[in-house]
């Protein structure tokens, strides 16, 4: 009996910790980590000249306050706030966040601000941006790419870097983002956008949906990003110094589980907004149109992609569909859009001026030089885990310069006359191996005669 009560007394506490242990997951999972702190911060220009919104997130809710100043002023004496809307993840988790929104307005065209972000429940690091210039005299400079992941973002390094710099007055992020935002319950969207938000706090961080944001009906994307307009980032334009910018969805030629109303909406706002664009008072003021889309009309790779086909979805339309859906390039072509961005492939080319699969160059010397047809530039190599794509051998002869380093491409619309455009491989430590002038005396349709 005695051995018996000692065993026993021995083992009583050694029951107790198994007991305790085995109740351990129930304590880790009744007491989940308060997460008021904010992250994800990111800018977006909302179109309205003195504005930017911020957009972060947050895993509890709290208030959506902005504090700021003028760089050199009192730090964070004007205040700001807005509004959080709740993201449930589609993912087997159901992940909730919160994505908070604030616009700042009245800002002094020019002037560089110092802010942060958040609520007295936790605030941001301190970030600061320039206020866009609203003249149609400013020569805003660019850095686009599409196709950076958060695995091998080969490019992310130097455009981090170069941004804080202030290389740039705004980024184009031409599609595809994290691959993908949506895995591991959107965990790889949430890094992501902690990783960009080295370049997205400091500049407008503009954006287009590409094929990867395609699951659960685009919703990382329509829910983390903030771009102008009410179609939840999926199709908007927004003006520039002498550029008229328009971002598209080429992926509604594509996912038409989603809507094929999607295509015949977007298609008709495209038509107005050039429209609207090509009113004499407001060409003469931004000469520039711009596009931005992912999917290429034409690319010179070997990947059997939309591009590589001469009945492109994008550049002629469907005609499996009811009613048949329109194209893309005789609609860019009757409104004289002058550049159009495009990524998708993880390459780099450039293309001489191209009108229904044919080259109309400006002059056999100055090809660029009052081109006749769109100048088109698929810039799809900033870095992700796919790699980077390879070139079909023989290219057509609208294929102009192709490079499969990993890179960037930087853009200044210079005046109203002159665009540069340049290639950079980060392959090649920055140098930049591929640079035009776009140079147009003219713009509209009447110029390509
Ligand atoms: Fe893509």
């Amino acid at each position: 009996m005695l051995t018996g009560a000692k065993f026993s007394f021995k083992m009583g506490p050694v029951r107790a910790a198994w007991a305790l242990l085995s109740l351990a997951p129930l304590f880790v999972l009744g007491v989940p980590p308060i997460w008021t702190q904010p992250e994800q911060v990111h800018l977006s220009y909302p179109g309205e000249p003195g504005s930017m919104l911020v957009t972060w997130t947050t895993f509890n809710k709290t208030e959506s306050k902005v504090e700021y100043g003028l760089l050199g002023g009192r730090l964070f004496e004007m205040t700001a706030t807005g509004d959080a809307t709740l993201f449930v993840d589609s993912g087997e988790e159901k992940r909730k966040m919160f994505i908070h929104r604030v616009t700042l307005t009245g800002l002094k065209a020019a002037s560089t601000y110092v802010y942060h972000c958040g609520s007295n429940d936790g605030w941001s690091d301190v970030f600061f941006f320039t206020a866009l210039n609203d003249s149609t005299r400013f020569s805003p400079r660019f850095a686009l790419y599409g196709d950076l992941g958060n695995e091998n973002p080969q490019s992310l390094a130097r455009l981090q870097k170069e941004t804080q710099l202030s290389m740039y007055d705004a980024i184009l992020h031409i599609g595809d983002f994290a691959y993908d935002m949506h895995e591991d319950n959107a965990r790889i969207g949430d890094e992501f956008m902690r990783q960009v938000e080295s370049i997205a706090a400091y500049v407008p961080y503009m954006t287009c949906p590409g094929n990867h944001e395609a699951t659960y009906n685009f919703s990382n994307y329509r829910n983390r990003f903030s771009m102008p307009g009410k179609t939840e980032s999926l199709w908007y334009s927004w003006n520039l110094g002498s550029a008229h910018i328009i971002s598209l969805s080429t992926e509604v030629y594509f996912y038409l589980q989603f809507g094929l109303e999607l295509l015949f909406k977007q298609y008709e706002w495209l038509r107005k907004d050039l429209e609207e664009a090509n009113k004499p008072e407001n060409r003469a003021v931004r000469p520039w149109i711009i596009t931005m889309g992912h999917r290429p009309m034409y690319c010179s790779d070997d990947d059997q992609d939309d591009c590589t086909t001469f009945d492109s979805y994008v550049r002629r339309g469907r005609n499996d569909t009811k009613p048949t859906a329109p194209g893309l390039e005789d609609l860019f072509y009757r409104y004289g859009v002058d550049v159009e961005l495009w990524a998708h492939e993880h390459t780099y080319e450039r293309l001489w001026p191209v009108y229904g699969d044919k080259v109309f160059n400006g002059s056999k010397e100055q090809p660029y030089v009052n081109p006749k047809a769109p100048v088109h530039i698929i810039t799809g190599s900033a870095g992700c885990r796919e790699k980077t794509d390879r070139f079909n051998p023989n290219p057509k002869e609208w294929s102009a310069f192709r490079s499969t380093d990993y890179g960037y491409t930087r853009m200044h619309v210079v005046n109203s006359t002159h665009l540069y455009l340049e290639q950079v491989s980060d392959d090649q430590y920055g140098k930049v191996i591929d640079s035009i002038w776009v140079v147009k005396e003219k713009h509209g349709y009447s110029s390509w005669f």
